[in-house]
C-alpha cells in the first residue's frame, strides 16, 4: 500500500507548526517557567531551542523523509542490524505517556470553553477561580468525561488520515490564536502590578543557575514544545515528498513556537502578579490565571470563549501528531487498518488518562516520583528524560553513524554554508550538552 503524502509543502508546514504549538506553549511553558524561577529558566530555554532544538528538528524531520517509515521502521532502514530502532520504542512509550496527560489537560480546556459558551464561568465564583478549578479537577468523573471527549476528537481526526484531517483547520486558527494572545498580552501588561511579572519573566535570578534541575526543566520544555524526540516530527517528515526543502522549515517552526511561548508568558505572568496568584502553582496555573484576566476585560466572556476555542484546536493539532506515532507503527507491523489502530491506541491512552485525572482527586496521594503526582511524574519521565534521549539518539545517528555527505544530503544542506554548522552541532554540541545536563542532574558534578 502506498504511504500517504502531504498535499503541499504548506500542508506539511501547517501540520508541523500545529504539532509544535499547543498546550506546551501556554499551559506547560507557564507553569514550568513559574516553578523554575522565571528569567533564568527563560534564558536556558531559549538557548536550548536555538542550539539544540532547531538543529534536531531538522534532523528528525530529515530522518523521516529519508527513510519514509514510522519511528521504529525509519531507524531499521537507516541503521540496519543496530540497536538504533530502540529509539522508536522510546518514542512510542513517550507518545502513550504524553497523550494520556495531554488529553486530561485539553479536557480541562474544553470544559472552560463550554463554560464560556453557556456564560456560567464569567461571574467570579465564591471560592475563587482557584477553588472552583480545584473542585472541578478533583471530581471523580466530571473531568474524565471531558478527557474522553477530547480523545474522541483526536481519534476521529487521525482515523480520517493525516492529510484530510490535519491540513485544513490550522490555516485559520493558528493566526487567530496568535492575534488573541497578542491582544491579551497588551491587556495583561496594562494591569496594576504587571511590571513585577515582566521582571519575573525577563530578569534572571543568577543564583538559580546553580540548580541542576532548571537545566533539565528547560531542556525538557524545549523538546516538549517543539514536539521533538518522540518521532512525531519524524513521522510527519515521512509523509513529505523529496523535493521539499527542510532547513528553512525547521527554523520557521522554531521561531513560531518560541514566539507563542513568549507571548503566553507576557499574558500569564503580569496577571499572575497583578492578581496575587502563586507563580509556582504548577499545572493549574493558567487555568486559575486566565479567568481572572477575562473577568477584568471588556467583552471578556466573548474573548474567553474564542480563546479557549482556539486553544482546544491548537491542542488537537498537537494531539493528533502524538497519536499518529504509534498508529503509523502498529498499522505497518500488524497490517491493521488506520481505523482500528487509532481507536485502539486512543482508547488505551484514555484509560491511562483516567489515572492521571484521578491523580488530582482520590489518587492525589499517589506520588510515583518524589513529590510529583501522577501527571507530573509521567510528564517528567517522558518530557525530561525520554524525549531528550530520543533526540540524542537521532543526533548520534546523523552525526556519527551516517556519512557526512549522506547527512548533509538528507537535510538539504549539501550546498549551504550552514551545513558545517549544523553538522558540528548534531555531532558534538547537542549530544555533549544533553549528556552534561543529564550527568549534572544525577549529581555527577557535585
Ligand atoms: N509540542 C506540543 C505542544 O507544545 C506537544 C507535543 C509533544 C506534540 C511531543 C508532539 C510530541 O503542545
Amino acid at each position: 500500500m502506498a504511504r500517504e503524502k502531504w498535499g503541499t509543502k504548506l500542508g506539511f508546514m501547517l501540520a508541523a507548526m500545529g504539532s509544535a504549538v499547543g498546550l506546551g506553549n501556554i499551559w506547560r511553558f507557564s507553569f514550568v517557567a513559574g516553578n523554575n524561577g522565571g528569567g533564568a529558566f527563560l534564558i536556558l530555554y531559549l538557548a536550548f531551542v536555538l542550539l539544540i532544538g532547531v538543529p534536531l528538528l531538522l534532523t528528525e524531520v530529515s530522518i523521516g523523509r529519508k527513510a519514509e517509515s514510522d519511528v521504529v521502521g525509519s531507524f531499521q532502514k537507516l541503521a540496519p542490524r543496530t540497536p538504533w530502532y530502540l529509539t522508536g520504542f522510546f518514542g512510542i512509550a513517550s507518545a502513550f505517556l504524553i497523550l494520556s496527560f495531554y488529553a486530561v489537560v485539553a479536557g480541562w480546556a474544553i470544559f472552560y470553553l463550554w463554560n464560556y459558551i453557556n456564560g456560567s464561568f464569567f461571574t467570579s465564583p465564591e471560592v475563587g477561580y482557584d477553588g472552583a478549578f480545584g473542585q472541578f479537577i478533583s471530581h471523580s468523573w466530571h473531568p474524565i468525561a471531558w478527557t474522553a471527549f477530547f480523545m474522541i476528537l483526536t481519534i476521529v481526526i487521525v482515523l480520517s488520515g493525516v492529510k484530510k484531517g490535519i491540513e485544513g483547520a490550522n490555516k485559520i486558527f493558528m493566526p487567530l490564536l496568535a492575534l488573541i494572545l497578542i491582544g491579551l498580552a497588551f491587556f495583561s501588561l496594562s494591569l496594576d502590578g504587571a511590571a513585577e511579572g515582566v521582571r519575573f519573566l525577563f530578569q534572571p535570578n543568577w543564583a538559580a543557575f546553580s540548580e541542576p534541575s532548571i537545566y533539565i526543566a528547560a531542556l525538557g520544555q524545549a523538546f516538549f514544545s517543539l514536539s521533538l524526540g518522540m518521532g512525531a516530527m519524524l513521522t510527519y517528515g515521512s509523509y513529505l515528498r523529496k523535493e521539499n526543502k527542510l532547513p528553512s522549515a525547521a527554523l520557521g517552526i522554531g521561531i513560531m513556537d518560541t514566539f507563542f511561548a513568549i507571548i503566553s508568558g507576557l499574558v500569564i505572568f503580569p496577571a499572575v502578579f497583578a492578581f496575587g496568584i502563586d507563580p509556582s502553582s504548577g499545572p493549574p496555573l493558567v487555568f486559575i490565571t486566565l479567568p481572572s484576566i477575562f473577568e477584568q476585560m471588556p467583552f471578556g466572556g466573548m474573548i474567553g470563549m474564542v480563546f479557549f476555542f482556539a486553544l482546544v484546536l491548537a491542542s488537537l493539532s498537537s494531539s493528533v501528531s502524538i497519536l499518529e506515532v504509534p498508529t503509523a507503527f502498529f498499522m505497518r507491523i500488524f497490517g491493521w487498518s488506520r481505523f482500528a489502530t487509532s481507536v485502539l491506541m486512543g482508547s488505551i491512552m484514555f484509560v491511562m488518562g483516567i489515572g492521571v485525572s484521578l491523580g488530582f482527586g482520590i489518587w492525589s496521594g499517589v506520588t510515583p516520583i518524589g513529590e510529583r503526582n501522577i501527571l507530573d511524574s509521567m510528564d517528567y519521565i517522558a518530557s525530561n528524560i525520554l524525549l531528550p534521549l530520543g533526540g540524542l539518539s537521532m543526533a548520534l545517528l546523523m552525526g556519527w553513524y551516517l556519512k557526512r555527505s549522506v547527512a548533509l544530503e538528507a537535510t538539504d544542506l549539501t550546498r549551504s554554508p550552514l551545513g558545517s554548522l549544523w553538522y558540528f552541532i548534531v555531532k558534538f554540541v547537542a549530544p555533549v550538552l544533553i549528556l552534561l545536563i543529564f550527568l549534572n542532574k544525577i549529581g555527577l558534578f557535585l
